[in-house]
Formats: structure tokens, sequence, C-alpha cells
């Protein structure tokens, strides 16, 4: 037996898969989806072959005849699931799961009419990364094995089914419509993805769309107009787009991310749309795991650096190349403070703080913070600094072509690195990043003339003539810089003069409501209460709860809004407050 993934029971030694094809009925009354799932192995064995599920209700398992397999399905363990092992006879290829998800299913929300924005419809998404995929469909849930599927989704023929890969055809069968979809590049079980709702498109360019809920297309289209020239940089930068569409679903508000880069349909939370595309970063972002993370995969969690932290340098050369370097430099900035409050949250475990982590036994939802992000971001930075742009971009491109359609892990891309650019780790110390906690002391740090501006407003309120031109940015950077020890009538002159309790920008606004909270303004205690009720995001939802709870005097408030809204909020998202709730 070889378990190369902690949180798989994919044995190494058994079959893969090499496509699925899945068929599922949207049960929005039960809230389950009743499916089957056909498996198609790379090659006939014989013997057990174990796939991950969780919550799955298992009826039965056949042959290609319909004749029924032996299987059992073990107890659900905490992290895992439970495993479903099936005993394949002699020389068969083919076999098919019939089951029913459960209403909790981790990777589905199932929403009612009125948590959507016209309140006339329900509305289902699946979010699968990292090990939710087994809620879902029973399968190898790892992202070292690839698949390729094709999908049938009954749903109300009121409804639009969108998936993660390429419309085939739409059939009505009376008050139902079947909408079929095919994946035809193998790609890891974590970015199967779908949702189904009241959704229309609108298009953005020649190889993107943009679907929405009705209410909301047309400020959408707006803010993320800019997309077709975003793919035109990362091609020029990454090579040529694989995935042939680059089209964006924008989310509910519940949406427990920014982004998941489900391929050729990024997800996006509806957060993003301020007004002004000052978010388009994560736009840029989700579009550069398109090489990064879908091209070329994180053998497991414990090498997720590979995907995130190449995504953040992927996505800051893409805002370079757009925006100009100042622009790269702030965000630069903003991930730095956002790293050294990760460090600083992770402070009693160091072990999760170095990129190449050893999660047996750990939840990669629980894991998660920005240490893969931006300190994976230091690294290449700093290996980009000691070899060069030019010849830093030549590595970047044979280490895409190389891996491309596979996963790797960290000791592959280490044995890489070496090669392709002799020195060049030794150089930056990457044993530092990699295999030992906090940030190496000769990390690089962005510089710009915005940057030193703000420096020198630290704690300061700004007259208007200074913040005149400040973007989102900048103001994020700002508050994010404000001194502990503020005093409130501080809070209180920002706010009469920059109205920031009324922000629309929600990265601004959050960073305000976490300072002001911490200094006990009182005024941000109300607005405070209606976001939390809106928004699923976990960017936000941790750092709101964690400031609230972490007081005495609103602790209880805390408690309560998480009673009130909870249910409201993906299960991902409700499982990570509730972890901030039980350790205030
Ligand atoms: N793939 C991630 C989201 C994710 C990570 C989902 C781990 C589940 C498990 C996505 O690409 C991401 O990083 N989103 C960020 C965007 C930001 C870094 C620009 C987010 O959601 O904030
Ligand atoms: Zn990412």
């Amino acid at each position: 037996m070889a378990r190369l993934d902690p949180h798989s029971y994919n044995d190494s030694t058994q079959p893969e898969t090499e496509t699925l094809d899945w068929r599922a009925r949207v049960d929005f009354k039960t809230q389950r989806l009743h499916a089957e799932v056909t498996h198609t192995l790379k090659e006939a064995s014989a013997g057990p072959l174990d796939l991950d599920t969780r919550d799955l209700e298992i009826r039965d398992v056949v042959d290609a005849a319909g004749r029924p397999l032996p299987y059992i399905l073990s107890p659900s363990e905490p992290i895992l699931g439970s495993r479903l092992r099936i005993e394949l006879p002699v020389g068969l290829r083919q076999f098919t799961v019939r089951y029913r998800t459960a209403p909790h299913a981790s990777a589905l929300q199932w929403l009612t009419p009125p948590q959507t924005a016209g309140g006339q419809h329900p509305f289902l998404y699946s979010q699968c990364q990292a090990i939710h995929a087994r809620s879902v469909v029973p399968l190898q849930d790892t992202p070292r094995i690839r698949i390729r599927y094709t999908a049938a989704l009954r749903i109300p023929k009121a409804l639009k089914a969108v998936m993660a890969a390429s419309f085939l055809r739409r059939e009505e069968h009376g008050v139902e419509a079947e909408e079929h979809y095919e994946m035809p590049q193998p790609v890891p079980p974590y970015l199967l993805a779908f949702a189904v709702g009241s959704l229309a498109p609108k298009e953005l360019g020649p190889r993107s769309r943009v679907w929405a809920e009705p209410e909301l297309l047309e400020e959408a289209a707006e803010e993320f107009s800019g997309v077709d020239d975003m793919l035109r940089a990362a091609e020029s930068l990454f090579g040529p787009y694989d995935w042939e569409r680059f089209d964006l679903l924008t989310m509910p508000p519940s949406f427990p991310y920014g982004g998941m880069e489900n391929p050729r349909l990024t997800f996006l939370t509806p957060t993003l749309i301020t007004g002004d595309k000052s978010l388009v970063n994560v736009v840029a972002h989700e579009l550069a795991h398109s090489w990064t993370g879908n091209l070329v995969t994180n053998a497991s969690a414990e090498h997720f650096w590979l995907n995130e932290g190449f995504t953040v340098f992927a996505e800051r050369r893409i805002l370079e190349a757009l925006a100009g370097p100042e622009v790269s430099a702030l965000h630069g900035a903003l991930g730095r403070r956002a790293l050294d409050s990760a460090l600083q949250h992770f402070r009693a475990h160091p072990q999760l703080t170095s990129l190449r982590t050893h999660l047996a036994g750990v939840d990669p939802d629980e894991a998660f913070s920005q240490i893969p992000y931006e300190k994976g971001y230091l690294l290449l930075r700093a290996m980009e600094d000691a070899a060069g742009r030019p010849a830093f971009d030549e590595f970047l491109r044979r280490y895409l072509a190389t891996y491309r359609f596979r996963a790797l892990t960290t000791e592959e891309f280490v044995a890489f690195a070496e090669k392709e650019l002799p020195g060049v780790l030794t150089k930056v110390d990457a044993e530092a990043y990699l295999h030992r906690p906090g940030v190496p002391p000769g990390a690089p740090s962005p510089r710009s003339l915005r940057l030193e501006t703000l420096d020198a407003l630290r704690g300061k309120v700004p007259t208007p003539e200074q913040a005149k031109d400040w973007t989102p940015a900048e103001w994020q950077l700002y508050l994010e810089s404000l001194p502990q020890q503020t005093p409130r009538d501080v809070f209180q002159q920002l706010d009469a003069r920059f109205g920031l309790t009324q922000s629309r920008n929600s990265e601004v606004l959050v960073a305000w409501l976490v300072s002001a909270l911490r200094a006990g303004w009182a005024p941000a205690v109300a607005r405070t209460e209606t976001f939390l009720g809106e928004v699923g995001r976990m960017k936000y939802l941790k750092p709101l709860y964690g400031v609230l709870s972490a007081s005495h005097e609103h602790r209880s408030l805390a408690r309560a809004l998480f009673k009130k809204h909870g249910e409201r909020y993906h299960p991902i998202a409700r499982q990570g407050v509730e972890l901030i709730l039980s350790r205030a």
C-alpha cells in the first residue's frame, strides 16, 4: 500500500480513474443530488479500489452490465471522510456508483430564494478545493491524479446550470432541463465545479463572458470588462492559454472565497463589484491559476504554495504589465502585511509557517493562511532578483512546459530549480523559506514612492489634499498600518473626513472596521453587524469575528451574530467561524 497524499484514501498501487461520467438530479426540495457516476479506469485490474467519500449515501456499485459489485463503506474519519472500497473482478475497467449526497455536503451550498439577488429562485453551487469533491462524487480526491469527465445535470426548467467545463447542450423534459457538459482536458478533482440558479450571460470579449443573476449582470460586466486585456497580458508572460475560454461567474455574496480558479469558469465573489475596477487583481489571480495550479498542480495540500505562491507572483506580474510597477508594489506591500499578521496568528504552530508543510492529521481548511501565498511570492521574487528577470522568465516558461498537466512536490521543484538555475536556491537561502518558520531576514521588500508617502503618514490623519488621489489599495495600506494604540477620536476624524464606514470597497471597509473595532470606536459596530449578515467571504468573516470575540464587550455579540447569520454561510466558512468563536 502507498498513500502519497495524507488527505486521500487513494493508494498509488491501485489503478487510476481516467474518465468520469457523472449524472445528477438537483433536488432543491430535499437539498440532495441524486446521482450516479461511472468510472473508467486507465487499466483493468483485479482487487480492491479505494475511493474518497464524505457523507454520501451509497445505493449500490454495479459493473457495465448492471451486476452488483461488492463494496465496503468504512466509518467516517474526521478529516478524510469514509473510504469506499470496491472489489474489482478480473478484467474490469468500468463501474458505476449510484448514490445521493447529504443536505450538509461540505462542498455544496444550497441557497433559498431570499438569499439571492433576485429573490425568486433558489441557487446551488460547489466549492471543492481542497478536499470537498468527495462530498459530491465518490472519487480519488487527490490532486496527484487528473481526470477527464462528462456531466449531465437535471435541474428545474426555470434555471440554468453552468460548469467549469465545455457546454454541450440543453434538453428540456417536462418541468426539467438537462444540461450536458464535458471537460476534455484532464483536471485534478478539486477543479470539478458547477452552479445552478437564475443566471444570464453577457459577452466580455472573444474568449470571455460573465454569468450573473440578471439583477447584477450589467454591473458585473462593467467591472470585469478588462478581462480580455488581462488574458492577452497573461499569455504574453506565460505562453498560450490552454483552456479555450475564460468565463466568469458572479457568485452569491455567501461565496466563501474572493475567487476560485475553476477551469473555463472562474467563480468570483460579488464583493469585487465596486464600480471602479479596484479589486480586479483577484481576476488576474484566478486567471494566473490557468497556468500555475490548473496546468501545473500541487501534488497535495502539503505543497499548496506551489499553487498559490506562483499564482501571486504571476498575478503581480500581470498587474505590473497592465498598471505599472507602482501598483504591483502596493499589492506586494499589502501582501507583506497579510503575511506578517498570518505569522503572528500561527505563532503557536510554527510548523505551519514553512512553505513545505506536513499535514497528516491536519485539515487543509484549518491550515489555510496567507503564508503559502505571500511567503511563496517572496521566495519567487528573491529567485527572480538573484537570477535576473530574463533568466527567471525563461525558467518559469520551462517549468510550465515541463510540468504541464502534471502535479509536483516541493522536492521536485527544488530538483528542477537546481538544474535550471544552478546556485540560485542557495543564494536566496530557499531552505529557510521552504523548511523554516518566519520570513528570512534578506527577503525582498517592496519599494515605491507611493509607499514612502504612506509611511510618512502612519498614524496621522491625512488632509483631504494629501489623500485626494489615494487608490483603495493605498487606503487599505494606510488603515492596516494604523498603530494598535490609535485613539478613538482619530477614527472619528477619519470617518468625518473620508466616510470610510460607507466605503463600497470591501477591502477598505474591512480594514477600517477591524482597526476601528480594535480601538473600541463604537460606530463601527452597526456597520459590522449588517456586513456580517450580507457577506460570507471567509477573508472578512475571520478578522471581523476574531476582533469582536477578542473584546469582552463584544464577545456575546459575535456569538449572537453567528447564531443569526451562520446558517447563511457556506459550510466551510461556518466551520471557520465556529473555530474562532470556540477559541475565544
Ligand atoms: N484557490 C484559491 C481559493 C481556495 C484556496 C479555495 C484554498 C479553497 C482552498 C483562490 O485562487 C484564491 O487564492 N483566492 C483568493 C484571491 C486572492 C489571493 C487574490 C481569495 O479568495 O481571497
Ligand atoms: Zn489562488
